[in-house]
């Protein structure tokens, strides 16, 4: 089975309903990111970035899965997916994805300040100021915060090289360690890249560029691969 590498953005998840980060206003819902996902926010005010994250789990787990996710999830009939996403939601494991990669971290875990290896599964559930893991360190959202590292991001590129083909959808590019993924892509390796504003990308040999919505240009090139690689 051929490797299909796909990076995902915010824009996958846009159709269901999770807003993307870089909208014409330059805040994430109604708050400046610095305020809310850096690790100098947090220092500053806890309490404001333990609400915020509150109600961006509750809304993340309520949200369903739309057409662009279930295309993916189809794709593993055909091909060996790996999914390195940026988001931290769960929108790809829900609609059958199996191997998916959080760079970013993830809206349902927990973890504690003391130790970051101790990661909690949470659900929906609000985390408190004073709700501790068992060493007696406050938990925090399991989510990659400006100024933090990336710690998937070595097994994000060595998959990246692997890639026999790879895919991008709703990523504006902007945000480094994962904007720089593509550049370790080979020339002669296909590229599919899926937005309806297409991020500014170097041109290559093999590159698709498919100005479209995630759950129209998802499907469409799903359908385009199976029928070039296995028909
Ligand atoms: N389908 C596909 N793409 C879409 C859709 C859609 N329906 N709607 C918008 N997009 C595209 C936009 O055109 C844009 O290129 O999704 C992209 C979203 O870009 P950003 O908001 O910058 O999101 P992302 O690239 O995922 O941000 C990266 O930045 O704030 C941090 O940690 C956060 O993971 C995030 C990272």
């Amino acid at each position: 089975m051929k490797k299909l590498v796909v990076l995902t953005g915010a824009g996958i998840s846009a159709e269901s309903g999770i807003k993307t980060f870089r909208d014409s206003d330059g805040l994430w819902e109604n708050h400046d990111v610095m305020e809310v996902a850096s690790i100098e926010g947090w220092h500053k005010n806890k309490e404001l970035v333990l609400d915020f994250y509150n109600q961006r789990r509750i809304q993340a787990m309520a949200a369903e899965p739309n057409e662009g996710h279930k295309a993916l999830a189809r794709l593993e009939n055909y091909f060996d997916v790996h999914i390195i996403t940026q988001n931290v939601d769960n929108l790809h494991e829900k609609a059958g994805s199996s191997k998916v990669i959080h760079l970013h971290g993830e809206l349902s875990k927990v973890r504690s300040i003391l130790d970051e290896n101790l990661v909690y599964e949470w659900g929906d559930k609000p985390v408190k100021l004073g709700d501790k893991c068992n060493k007696g360190g406050q938990l925090r959202p399991h989510i990659v915060w400006f100024g933090e590292a990336v710690p998937m991001m070595e097994t994000a590129a060595r998959l990246t090289l692997q890639a026999d083909i790879f895919m991008v959808v709703g990523t504006s590019l902007n945000v480094y360690p994962a904007a720089g993924l593509l550049d370790y892509v080979g020339d002669d390796i296909p590229k599919y890249i899926i937005d309806p504003n297409m991020p500014r990308v170097r041109s290559s040999p093999h590159l698709h560029l498919i100005e479209a919505v995630g759950s129209v240009g998802v499907p469409r090139v799903s359908d385009e691969l199976i029928e070039k690689y296995l028909i």
